[in-house]
């Protein structure tokens, strides 16, 4: 069966050798123009016009950032839904989403003064759930909402073939209309960790999702000294091959601050959690 991977970013590029154990990709396509133009192990990355104009029997999405948006995208233009095959990404999401509940669970006896957060946000997706689970907590969500800035990108080479601008479509608007509980919400736009400098108060539950070494490093260092005894900082993409920044940076924390933390997978197949504070 012929499918287009709508997702060309980071879950493209690790999702492309389980879907063409199913599928046999002819093209790639992404909201983002940046990718237009580019290939994926030699699939052509079309922007979506011309790539739904193709002759292809599933899309198959492969980004867990704006996974909704994009299902959505694809229904506006007729697709029917039992073509759009969402499986890869929705598997690592759900168990992100469970580990998320159980853990706010967990949670409910710390006091309500503690606060939780996200940094890296792009469409809010995961932060509307932790808002949701969170109901009574000030959610911190930290974004430069123009994607990833040239400051980290210029130590990034080694570790990942992210470029500056990517994840920029987004805003602050799109996220805070996924909020159940808005008044909650503080919205601290711009870059990482610079944005956090006058932060106060402590977090029981923060989420670092930005991708890159540099500000999953600094945001480690930052909260560190913030986080509430059982606080839990979880860091996405730990185990993605094509994202190595988050691994280096959660390994050197480890490594300076020897044997006080430790960093658990969580059964998402890509984050871990780190406890001990
Ligand atoms: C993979 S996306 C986040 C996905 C999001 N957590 C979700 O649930 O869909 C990574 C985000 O990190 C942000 N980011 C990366 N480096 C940053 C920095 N130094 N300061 C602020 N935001 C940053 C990007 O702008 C982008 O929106």
């Amino acid at each position: 069966m012929k499918a287009i991977c709508f997702g060309a970013g980071g879950g493209g590029r690790r999702l492309y050798k389980e879907v063409s154990l199913e599928y046999c990709i002819i093209a790639y396509t992404d909201n983002d123009s940046s990718k237009w133009g580019g290939n994926i192990e030699g699939v052509p990355i079309l922007e979506p016009e011309e790539a739904l104009g193709l002759n292809y029997d599933v899309i198959v999405i492969t980004s867990a950032p704006g996974l909704e948006n994009i299902k959505s995208q694809c229904i506006k233009r007729g697709i029917y839904e039992d073509k759009i095959i969402t499986s890869f990404i929705t598997f690592p999401l759900d168990a992100r989403k469970m580990f998320l509940e159980k853990l706010s669970l967990m949670q409910k006896n710390v006091p309500m003064s503690a606060n939780v957060a996200e940094a890296g946000v792009f469409e809010g997706d995961f932060a509307k759930l932790i808002n949701e689970y969170y109901p009574d907590r000030i959610l911190h969500l930290f974004d430069t909402f123009s994607g990833f800035d040239d400051r980290d990108i210029f130590k990034e080479k080694e570790f990942s073939n992210a470029i500056a601008g990517e994840y920029g479509n987004t805003s602050v608007e799109c996220v805070m209309n996924k909020m159940t509980y808005p008044n909650n919400v503080v919205i601290h736009q711009g870059y990482f960790p610079e944005t956090a400098k006058y932060l106060e108060g402590n977090f029981c539950f923060v989420n670092l999702d930005m991708d890159l070494y540099e500000p999953t490093y600094q945001g480690l260092k930052m909260f560190q000294s913030k986080m509430t005894g059982g606080g839990v900082i979880l860091v996405h993409d730990y185990f993605a091959e094509n994202f190595k920044g988050p691994k280096t940076a959660v390994d050197q924390f480890l490594k300076e601050n020897a044997g006080q933390f430790r960093a658990y997978p969580i059964g998402d197949g890509l984050s871990v959690m780190i406890v001990g504070f």
